[in-house]
């Protein structure tokens, strides 16, 4: 079975948010150099590949997701020749490497929006989304910006407006002009030429407009006050429009002119039945888009379940699914659902069908660090302080040991450090059998061992209450795989019989188990089913 299966189904992703991850020359930001330093830890950890958040030249009012350069590295994360290095060693070591890849907008200090904004007349005009104002003045329609506001910028010199689905220091580029698909699938080429494993598409359902740029209808279910501003209209002309998916299997098309099995990625926050479009025709699309329903569903048993077996349902036919816990957009799971909890969480993701994608930290617990007002960051916070969708408190840095700054920088860390480092780190986690650490790492050995729990089929079991309970099957060798989440013990009955092959607790492994299986409160257990 696994000979069937390519790396990146079979594979763990591993994601770091590279300002964050370890600084080698004490300015307070972690660099390129930094994560080359830490991929012992990360073959030990047992990940299979990396996708390194954006290190391009960037004015950083987005911290690295405004690009003035998409081919080529910012000296405040180092050099082309660092970034060598880092593919060097970490192919050394079996580590695949993955890079964000930003087609939406870029810096409005990127020359090409310079050129732009400069006239109407000017041959890049074109190449960003340039409107006239409405009858009355105001914006063209109605779209709203991600980080609050209009999505559209008056520019008084030229006197028309630019859209920018993000900040409006991140215009968005036209990719109804040739021109501009051309160049960016040259920077495509640019990377897999460099050897690069793959690509993560950065809000990729934005990249095409509605061609008339109708107003987006009221969303129903929005919640005054309650809900993300950004929610209150559903956003189906300013993005996800039938048109990206030929632009998507373009991109495809460059990464087949490379050898080996590289991969595309979308990000796409979308209803789950919107994602496998994404796919693309014959899967000439996406290898997947991202699955972000367990961060976005309430942790509960019953809910989850429905989920997966929703999900499943709905995938097209040779759809790889995929799973994620966490990532730089969304508050950590640790605060979502509570450090025993994401225990259970961490088996959840390790042994669902598809591929996991981790958030560096996420392996030793790291949970959301409160920021003092006038040491925030993200824009978004900035802009609508106080509602707590500011994204610096899941980006602090890493915690590797109890040094100061938890051994990230000799400098000023440009995010302060969770005030339990010195309990929560990697160098503590290291040895003790029961930590988070060696969960995660012993999950990802069995993960790799047992085609079954990388590549095998899936089927739920019926359950009651907290428990949530499904067995994956390869080569004839099944796991029971049987969660708690809830605080209180429960019990699962199931035909059959088996031992534990691994626990949350780390302290049941090897024990029979026979028709029924007591679980104890925020408890998960795989079991090796016999037979
Ligand atoms: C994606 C990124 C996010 C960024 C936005 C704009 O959602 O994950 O961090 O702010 O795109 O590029
Ligand atoms: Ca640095």
């Amino acid at each position: 079975m696994p000979v069937t299966h390519e790396w990146w189904q079979r594979g763990v992703i591993y994601q770091i948010y590279p300002r964050s991850f370890l600084d080698t020359n004490g300015d307070g930001i972690g660099d390129l150099a930094g994560i080359t330093r830490r991929l012992d830890y990360l073959a030990w950890l047992g990940v299979d590949a990396i996708w390194i958040s954006p290190f391009y030249p960037s004015p950083m009012r987005d911290f690295g997701y405004d690009v003035t350069d998409h081919a080529a590295v910012d000296p405040r994360f180092g050099t082309l020749e660092d970034f060598d290095a880092l593919l060097a060693e970490a192919h050394a070591r079996g580590l695949r490497v993955i890079l964000d890849y930003i087609p939406n907008h870029t810096a409005d200090l990127h020359p090409w929006f310079v050129e732009s904004r400069s006239s109407r007349e000017n041959p890049r005009r074109d190449w960003y989304i340039w409107r006239d104002a409405s009858a009355d003045g105001g914006p063209p329609n109605n779209w709203i910006s991600a980080f609050g506001g209009s999505a559209w910028e008056w520019d008084e010199a030229t006197g028309q407006y630019y859209l920018h689905t993000f900040l409006r220091e991140q215009p968005d580029l036209n990719w109804r002009n040739p021109d501009v698909e051309r160049a960016m699938l040259e920077v495509v080429r640019f990377w897999m030429a460099r050897g690069v494993d793959g690509l993560r598409l950065d809000a990729v359902q934005n990249t095409l407009k509605d061609d008339h740029f109708r107003d987006n209808p009221p969303n129903p279910d929005y919640r005054e006050g309650v809900d993300d501003p950004f929610d209150r209209l559903e956003r189906v002309f300013s993005g996800d429009r039938p048109e990206v998916h030929a632009v998507i299997a373009r991109m495809r098309g460059v990464l087949r002119e490379f050898s080996g099995e590289r991969v595309l990625i979308g990000e796409i926050y979308n209803r789950v039945e919107r994602l496998m479009a994404y796919y693309g025709e014959e899967g000439g699309g996406c290898h997947f888009p991202y699955n972000f329903q367990l961060i976005r569903l309430p942790w509960e048993a019953r809910a989850i379940d429905a989920a997966v077996r929703r999900y499943e349902a709905l995938l097209p036919p040779g759809g790889w699914p995929n799973w994620v816990l966490g990532n730089h957009d969304r508050h950590r799971v640790a605060s979502r659902v509570g450090p025993a909890q994401a225990r259970v969480a961490a088996m959840l993701l390790l042994t669902l069908r598809g591929t996991p994608t981790l958030y560096y930290g996420d392996e030793i617990g790291m949970a959301d660090v409160p920021i003092p007002a006038e040491r925030v960051q993200d824009p978004w916070e900035k802009n609508l302080p106080g509602k707590g969708l500011g994204r610096d408190p899941e980006r602090t840095p890493m915690q590797w040991s109890a040094e100061p700054n938890a051994g990230f920088t000799a400098g000023d860390p440009w995010l302060p450090l969770a005030d339990d480092y010195r309990r929560t780190n990697v160098q503590g986690q290291r040895g003790e059998p029961d930590s988070m650490l060696s969960l995660h790492r012993r999950l990802l050995k069995l993960r790799r061992a047992e085609p079954a729990l990388a590549v095998g089929s899936y089927a739920p079991v019926d359950a009651q209450g907290d428990v949530l309970a499904y067995v994956r099957e390869a080569e004839g060798t099944r796991f029971l795989v049987a969660l708690n989440l809830g605080h209180d013990a429960a019990t699962l009955a199931f035909d059959g019989a088996g031992e534990v092959a691994l626990g949350t607790h780390a302290d049941r492994e090897g024990t029979p188990v026979e028709s029924a299986i007591e679980l104890r409160g925020d408890e998960g257990m795989v079991i090796r089913l016999r037979g």
